[in-house]
């Protein structure tokens, strides 16, 4: 009740807008004017609710192919802006993503930056991303990190083009004023160390004698979907099915078991075919990316209005903060595996917490 007091309107007087055209001169304002839309009584995104089909991704980008080079490009990506935020670079609030093209024999050169950067592997294989002096080969649903300030390059010598989901943590950096960049004056860096050896220090259960525990960002950059796609299959056995999430699990970063990169979750998801999840709700607007199967999921927002989303394997969508969402698998012959890229989430304190399961609604 005292917050909705705050939030009421406040008369405007003709001696009150004189007051404020008065102190405006002055780079001043009245907070009272603000307040509502500054302290909500609930999330209130201009994200929206969007989805883009791989299909008409993957042919622009075979067209932008012939426009441009990936050298002279730097990366060749098309960036996915939700239309509640157009002209920002932003898929949602706090996030980037593009997808990238790197065409057979090309090399997207060697720079660094402030930016976290994840990649998703959505078609192709063979090509490799190299970060600070190891490479690893890509294939399809691969998750590859590139840590703040860590040279990285992509380079395509496969027979086939390689495309993958780009996401950044632009936003955040930009929020902070802290974006710095360079380039290296080589195209490839130079590789320090052979294939899989972070996979081997940081990524079996063990850790070098003498390692430091530090850093937000996880030493393994690379969890393949190999790997990941066996744990699923393992644990499906058991039969047991959150009603909201199915079986969902967090990337992690080994030592800290925190979230693999401190400023975009990660996460992987296997419905059964045929299941239906509750309604869910929270503050992690997230960025979807069925990798296997097919199916349609239902966002609704604020006002109660329902946007259907139908998908299939690397489609994008994108389900808002605090909107709600019920995912529905496909019946085909196949389980549905997503990927998700989502903000970390905040840890508010407000009733039933930032994160709902909304079952008992959804059955009522
Ligand atoms: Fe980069």
């Amino acid at each position: 009740m005292q917050l909705d007091a705050i939030m009421a309107p406040t008369a405007d007087t003709p001696e009150r807008r004189a007051f404020y055209d008065k102190i405006d001169k002055k780079n001043l304002t009245a907070l009272w004017l603000s307040l509502a839309e500054l302290v909500t009584p609930e999330p209130k995104s201009a994200c929206a609710p969007a989805s883009w089909r791989f299909n008409d991704i993957r042919e622009y980008m075979l067209e932008a192919g012939n426009l441009i080079t990936a050298k002279e490009a730097e990366r060749r990506v098309l960036v996915l802006e939700n239309p509640g935020l157009r002209g920002q670079s932003k898929i949602t609030t706090d996030m980037y993503a593009g997808v990238q093209l790197v065409l057979p024999g090309e090399v997207a050169p060697a720079h660094r930056h402030t930016q976290s950067a994840l990649r998703f592997v959505l078609e192709g294989q063979g090509a490799y991303t190299a970060v600070n002096g190891e490479r690893t080969v890509m294939h399809e649903g691969d998750f590859i990190i590139t840590p703040p300030w860590a040279w990285h390059d992509h380079g395509n010598p496969s027979s086939d083009p390689i495309f993958w989901l780009d996401g950044l943590d632009i936003p955040v950096v930009q929020f902070l004023d802290a974006s710095f960049a360079e380039h290296l004056d080589v195209d490839e860096q130079p590789i320090l160390r052979p294939e899989g050896d972070c996979q081997a220090r940081y990524g079996a259960n063990l850790l070098p004698v003498d390692h430091k525990t530090g850093g937000g960002t996880s030493p393994v950059f690379n969890y393949p979907y190999a790997r990941t796609r066996e744990v699923l299959e393992k644990m499906r056995r058991s039969g047991q099915w959150d009603p909201c999430h199915g079986l969902k699990m967090r990337y992690v970063n080994p030592i800290t078991g925190n979230h693999a990169m401190a400023t975009m979750a990660t996460f992987i998801q296997l419905l059964p075919k045929g299941f239906s999840t509750s309604a869910y709700r929270s503050t992690d607007a997230t960025v979807v990316v069925p990798i296997e199967g097919r199916g349609r999921s239902v966002v609704t927002n604020r006002a109660g209005e329902d946007f259907v989303i139908e998908w299939t394997k690397r489609d994008i969508f994108v389900v808002p903060s605090w909107h709600r969402v019920r995912h529905e698998a496909g019946g085909g012959r196949r389980a549905v595996f997503l990927f998700r890229q989502a903000n970390p989430g905040s840890s508010a304190p407000v009733p039933g917490g930032p994160r709902q399961c909304l079952r008992a609604k959804t059955n009522s």
